[in-house]
């Protein structure tokens, strides 16, 4: 079949100045263009390939699944292939019994994780409790409500627009909490109880944050034991905790979940969008604590969220499975190892002028930058056959860099590739240092 090649002005799509690879194959973390380059995708797409392009696994799943039977929502067909991704999935992170919402996307997670987390505060503790607080460095999806509550001031609508929302606390990282006396710590959790004690906790439902920051700050990490302590304030008032783990979930930071990497860090309430269709296909999941999920069927509870006609799709549920094989496949201290490699090659490039700081865990880090240096070294990487997702990000002056997160399942040669690719550019740009 002759390549199609159409007209890009009536695509309302990305007003980015990102590059627009003509891919013709994918393999890995490969993209081969039709000029013949290949370039290496360490964004994972949107931070979202995380198995690689061209998995025979997930094929395979897809495949097995379309001879069945290709669409059965729930009340069409019994939903096995969703049994069985929920039993898999929550296996997978640790939380094996766990309810679960499937919908088609991480912004609809995060608005069903609204809806539940509300119909179980309010069968818990009163009818009274709607709010949802966030941070002022958060980013929980594009819909109207979710651009409303979050942080992300690049993407905060209008405030005649806003629905009277917005995020209630600073998050603990230094553009939203700069200190100059002292770094950002456990007690900067102190804020999200001034945030729920001004609202009063009787008005909240729940504190929803990203447990590592993802693309609107740049991989920022809290400090150690901020997420067990805002588990005890949210706890202490009866507030929900919901982890939006869209980006973060299934080992993109190393573990099963960021929260992981922390003890008594455990949400009532999880997100997971990203790493689990791995660019296959589209869906969220919400999972609920086994404490909790019991209150969504009480007398008294309102009725479940919507969850859309395509929630779920059983091609949706195959690949997912899929992409489950493919992490389960894992050898897991290589790929510890890996990250830790990846985490110590960046690290070394803070020693040059134009780098700022290097932060992140596992597969996914920020570098920040000098201002005015993003879009140039974006263009040096490119040249050395390396793409990068950019954060363009927050305070004043804002803080901007590269996002790095390649594939779970790139090879040491690969990973070796990407930071001597982007260090090239680094010293490109600044020759001396
Ligand atoms: C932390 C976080 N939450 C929610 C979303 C929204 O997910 P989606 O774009 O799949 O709707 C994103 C997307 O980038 C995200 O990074």
């Amino acid at each position: 079949m002759d390549r199609y090649v159409p007209s890009r002005s009536r695509l309302l799509t990305s007003s980015r100045p990102l590059p627009d690879f003509d891919v013709v194959a994918a393999r890995g973390p490969w993209l081969h263009l039709a000029d013949g380059r290949k370039m290496f995708d360490g964004s994972s797409g949107l931070l979202c390939v995380n198995v690689g392009q061209s998995s025979p696994k997930v094929f395979a799943r897809i495949e097995q699944q379309f001879t069945r039977y290709s669409f059965g929502g729930a009340a069409v067909v019994q939903p096995h292939i969703q049994m069985e991704l929920r039993d898999r999935l929550c296996h997978a992170v640790g939380r094996p019994e766990d309810s679960v919402a499937l919908v088609t996307c991480g912004t609809l997670g995060v608005e069903v994780a609204v809806g539940l987390a509300r119909n179980i505060t309010r069968v818990r503790n009163g009818k009274r409790r709607g709010d949802i607080l966030t941070s002022h460095l958060s980013y929980h999806g594009m819909s109207v409500l979710t651009l409303a509550l979050a942080g992300n001031h690049a993407r905060r609508p209008r405030p005649e627009d806003a629905l009277g929302l917005g995020p209630a606390f600073p998050a603990p990282y230094p553009p939203t909490h700069g200190q100059a006396e002292r770094a950002c710590d456990a007690s900067c959790a102190d804020e999200v109880a001034k945030a729920i004690d001004s609202r009063g906790a009787a008005n909240v439902a729940a504190v929803l944050l990203e447990p590592v920051n993802g693309t609107t700050g740049g991989a920022y990490v809290p400090p150690d034991g901020y997420l067990r302590r805002v588990s005890e304030i949210c706890r202490e008032r009866d507030v929900l905790v919901i982890h939006d783990e869209v980006l973060t979930g299934l080992w993109r930071t190393g573990t099963p979940l960021a929260s992981t990497h922390w003890d008594g860090a455990e949400p009532d309430l999880c997100i997971l969008s990203k790493g689990l269709g791995a660019g296959y296909t589209s869906v969220g999941a919400v999972l609920v604590s086994p404490e909790l999920a019991p209150l969504l069927s009480h007398d008294d509870a309102d009725p479940l969220p919507a969850m859309g006609t395509m929630a779920t799709h059983p091609l949706q549920a195959a690949a997912c499975l899929g992409v489950l094989d493919e992490l389960e496949s894992m050898d897991l201290d290589t790929f510890t190892a890996r990250g830790e490699r990846l985490g110590e090659s960046l690290r070394a490039l803070a020693d040059q002028a134009p780098v700022r700081d290097v932060r992140g865990l596992g597969h996914l880090y920020g570098v920040e930058l000098a201002p005015d240096l993003l879009w140039p070294l974006m263009a040096e990487a490119e040249k050395r056959g390396v793409f990068f997702y950019p954060f363009t990000g927050a305070g004043h002056p804002r803080s901007e860099g590269l996002v790095v997160a390649p594939p779970l399942t790139s090879t040491d040669e690969d990973i070796d590739f990407l930071t001597a690719a982007l260090s090239d550019a680094v010293t490109a740009l600044h020759p001396n240092g």
